[in-house]
């Protein structure tokens, strides 16, 4: 499927993308360069195939920096044995030179490709095939984040003993129905806590963006430029027993956050019995949820020392912290939370274990390049898409006029799910806002596409 709308590039010097080359990824690499090192000079002296290693994967990135910098063309990715190359090769091949450098290749497609590039430096070598450049980071972001963790912990364990929380539910503006928009408003958010845009975001920003309780949250829902968690709820209401899948974004605090909304619709509604987790395989845009992630977000919580270095928290709390814990261990063990990982090859040629979450298409090409992985989100009543990402590779990153309906910038996977997005708005593209938006906005508030101080949450509900 061909987008039928330009998408966006560093062309355009304007532009985020452009931003994102010149300043961003740089900053990027030299951090995964400074991790490595780190690690090997922790290596005992002995371990010298290791190390020997170590100095080659950061050879590559000092050339991979060079070669960004000085505009060269992207290169196929070499054989690693990891799956989705061929869907990056294949494009590359049938895309002419001047529109596959890294200041003119489309942006969605380069970062997706820079990604899964790095993840060949680690997959060719034998010692850090399964190194995480970028957990030390995800883990530091996770433990200065206590203050926010603690009070969602103590907010749904209170509802979770509230016996008459789901009292009159069926009710306009019941107790239920307003405990599920705080949930959401926190997983929405949970989205700020971005680590590859923390080059950008200083970090007392960044704890203004996770701010809780009831006046943080009214103050932020006059940044959500368009609501649809009323047709959320309308959905959800008809729903018994059933199923709601998450496509995951960033490991830490977010996926806290999407735990947190997940058992809330287990532990607290009617609704749901099983929600569905997505992470990806490989390191993905600095902070997605790979699988140990999602492990260690719910394990780290039994641990007290964890947090407590970075803030007050009294035993109270820390019980807190446990019972929910144990709680999340529980629906894990009893499959009320499924961890999803792919076990089929579907995309391309030359899987083990393809992926379709780490390609680079967009969401409009799920229904005909992974029938199977559309098969099994058909089987959900609501697929939740959380952050900036999955929202531009929802609407195919493109320049729509901001006023384009949601609906037409999903293309053909558009009516064949219930799903919503919940995006804090860090990137160019952005569509289904009302007249007049944009435009106050551009006077008001110049970044507000791209600050993740503004935010969407837009559904579609499957008609097919
Ligand atoms: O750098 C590109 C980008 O998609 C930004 O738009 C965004 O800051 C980040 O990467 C990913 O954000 P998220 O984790 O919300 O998907
Ligand atoms: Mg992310």
């Amino acid at each position: 499927h061909l987008p039928s709308m330009e998408r966006y590039s560093p062309k355009d010097k304007q532009s985020f993308s452009y931003k994102t080359v010149v300043h961003r990824w740089p900053v990027i690499l030299t951090n995964i360069v400074s991790a490595v090192v780190s690690a090997n000079h922790e290596l005992d002296q002995s371990e010298t195939a290791k190390l020997a290693e170590g100095k080659e994967i950061i050879r590559k990135l000092s050339e991979l920096k060079h070669h960004m910098g000085r505009n060269r063309v992207l290169e196929p990715i070499p054989e690693d044995g990891d799956a989705n190359r061929a869907c990056y090769n294949d494009e590359l091949a049938a895309t002419p030179e001047e529109d596959k450098r890294w200041f003119t290749m489309n942006w969605l497609f380069a970062e997706c490709y820079l990604y899964r590039l790095l993840r060949s430096f680690f997959a060719v070598t034998t010692h850090w095939k399964s190194y995480d450049p970028f957990f030390e980071s995800k883990a530091q972001t996770y433990k200065s984040s206590s203050g926010a963790i603690v009070h969602l912990a103590n907010a749904l364990n209170s509802m979770v003993a509230n016996v008459r929380l789901q009292d009159d539910w069926e009710a306009k503006s019941s107790p239920l129905e307003m405990a599920f928009w705080e949930m959401v408003q926190a997983d929405l958010w949970g989205n700020a806590t971005d680590l590859s845009l923390l080059v950008d975001l200083n970090y007392a920003d960044l704890q203004k963006l996770q701010a809780v309780g009831a006046a943080a949250q009214q103050e932020q829902a006059t940044r959500i430029l368009r609501d649809d968690l009323p047709r959320v709820w309308e959905l959800l209401k008809t729903v018994k027993g059933g199923r709601v899948d998450i496509v995951l974004d960033n490991a830490g605090f977010e996926v806290y956050t999407d735990l947190i909304l997940a058992d809330f619709l287990v532990s607290c509604t009617p609704f749901v019995n099983t929600v569905v987790f997505h992470p990806k395989m490989i390191p993905w845009f600095v902070s997605d949820v790979l699988p140990g992630d999602f492990e260690w977000a719910i394990e780290s919580l039994l641990n007290p020392e964890f947090f407590s270095a970075h803030a007050n928290i009294s035993e109270a709390d820390t019980q807190g912290l446990i019972a929910l814990s144990n709680r999340w261990r529980s629906h894990v063990a009893s499959g009320a939370f499924h961890l999803s990982v792919p076990t089929s090859t579907p995309i391309g040629t030359d899987a083990p274990a393809a992926n379709f979450w780490t390609t680079q298409y967009a969401y409009a090409d799920l229904p005909a390049l992974d029938p199977e992985l559309l098969a099994e989100l058909q089987k959900s009543d609501l697929v939740i898409f959380k952050g900036d990402l999955n929202y531009r590779k929802l609407v195919g990153d493109c320049k729509w006029p901001t006023t384009t309906p949601f609906e037409e910038a999903l293309g053909p996977l558009n009516g064949k799910i219930n799903l919503v997005s919940l995006r804090t708005n860090k990137a160019d593209t952005i569509c289904g806002l009302g007249p007049g938006i944009e435009e106050r906005l551009d006077v008001e508030a110049p970044d507000w596409r791209v600050s993740g101080k503004y935010a969407v949450v837009s559904f579609s509900p499957r008609t097919l």
